[in-house]
């Protein structure tokens, strides 16, 4: 078999100090792509130029373009990975499908709307095209030692799964797919929310609140709870687990504490778990997915960053955003279609103070 001919939308262009204006997600998504004998780094696309250029000429490509489409014409790609502003994503995801590549990684969140995030899964699932995000999280040791210790029964019955970093859409995109994990892809049946949002807050251009407090019930009765901003030291770690028998902690705050750590019931005091070095954001962890990604096509199966998988996420943390909206509990499946924290911003009801993002 041939080796698998990849294409690049929104290149970015590398910052001493990347932010919410720019972290140039495609340079990691190359140097994983770059690793496997199985790809070839064939063409890349960016509106600025300039950005494909530098980009190019990092991973030795040639075929430089400033009109997706045309790349998507011209090139035959079989994978395209996609890491532009959330926005963009849903069009250029469907253009990629359209296009007849066999698999599309793209850069979380999924989309700007309840709507375009289903309409993308849609499309792709229609035209048969591997549509993945990259909740590269997944693929670290300390979630994928803590999911361990849910499986063996290392504190019984799953109760809850606590969140206490980060908000609910941007790097919730991450910490609500993680719980998802850790609860077997069970879906939500409801989620109740309230958010504060007195200072603007863009990331990658999405309005992101300063604090979130989310709590919802999956269909296998365990609760997620989110408690962001201000009021994240109620939880105090990225992600706790308790269970009957126990509880699990990843990333708790606090000095020379362990990224893992278990404490059994009745067993003494918490037992750290080593990691190898790993934390919370790495090191390795886009090179796994991709990793994954890609054998997944090769090997004609589904990988765990599905867009079915992100859905489950997504619905939960538009959900949230809905019953802010409703003042009320929001009963699953989700029926809006828009973007309730765009709305309630647009129409007023919500008036963050403007700030300067640097
Ligand atoms: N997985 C993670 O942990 C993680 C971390 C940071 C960012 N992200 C996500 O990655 C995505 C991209 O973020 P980034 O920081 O890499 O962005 P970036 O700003 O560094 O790069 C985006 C690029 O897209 C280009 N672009 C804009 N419109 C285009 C168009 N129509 N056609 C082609 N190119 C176009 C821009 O010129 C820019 O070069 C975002 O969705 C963000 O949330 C994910």
């Amino acid at each position: 078999m041939g080796k698998f001919r990849v294409g690049f939308i929104g290149t970015g262009k590398r910052r001493e100090r990347p932010g919410p204006m720019g972290y140039a997600m495609a340079y990691q998504h190359a140097e994983a792509y770059r690793k496997l004998p199985d790809c070839e780094l064939v063409a890349c696309a960016d509106i600025v130029e300039e950005n494909a250029r530098a980009f190019a000429e990092t991973f030795g490509i040639t075929r430089i373009y400033t009109d997706y489409r045309e790349m998507l014409e011209k090139e035959q790609l079989d994978i395209v990975s996609i890491c532009t502003w959330p926005h963009l994503h849903a069009p250029m995801v469907i253009d990629a499908a359209r296009a007849g590549v066999k698999a599309i990684h793209c850069e979380k969140p999924m989309a700007d709307t309840w709507g375009a995030a289903k309409r993308m899964a849609e499309e792709c699932e229609r035209l048969g095209v591997k549509l993945t995000f990259n909740h590269q999280r997944r693929f670290g040791t300390p979630f994928r030692k803590a999911k361990a210790l849910l499986d063996e029964g290392a504190i019984g019955e799953l109760l809850r799964i606590e969140i206490g970093f980060g908000n609910l859409y941007d790097y919730g995109s991450h910490t609500v797919d993680l719980a998802n994990y850790f609860n077997n892809e069970t879906p939500a049946e409801w989620v109740i929310a309230q958010i504060d949002y007195r200072e603007e807050r863009l990331i990658f251009g999405m309005h992101n609140e300063n604090q979130a407090f989310a709590l919802w019930r999956y269909k296998n009765g365990v609760y997620g709870m989110m408690s962001t901003g201000v009021g994240s030291t109620l939880v105090g770690c990225h992600h706790r687990f308790v269970g009957t028998d126990g509880v699990i902690e990843i990333g708790p705050v606090g000095e020379n504490l362990p990224v893992l750590r278990v404490r059994r019931f009745g067993k003494g005091d918490w037992e750290a778990i080593d990691c190898g070095g790993e934390g919370l954001h790495g090191p390795g962890y886009i090179d796994r997915a991709i990793a994954d990604i890609v054998a997944a096509l090769r090997e004609g199966r589904e990988s765990e960053l599905c867009a079915r998988n992100a859905l489950n996420a997504t619905e939960i943390i538009f959900a949230a955003y809905e019953s802010v909206r409703r003042r009320g509990r929001v009963d699953l499946p989700l029926t809006i279609e828009d973007n309730p924290l765009v709305d309630l911003v647009n129409r007023g009801e919500l008036r963050p103070q403007p700030r300067q993002v640097t």
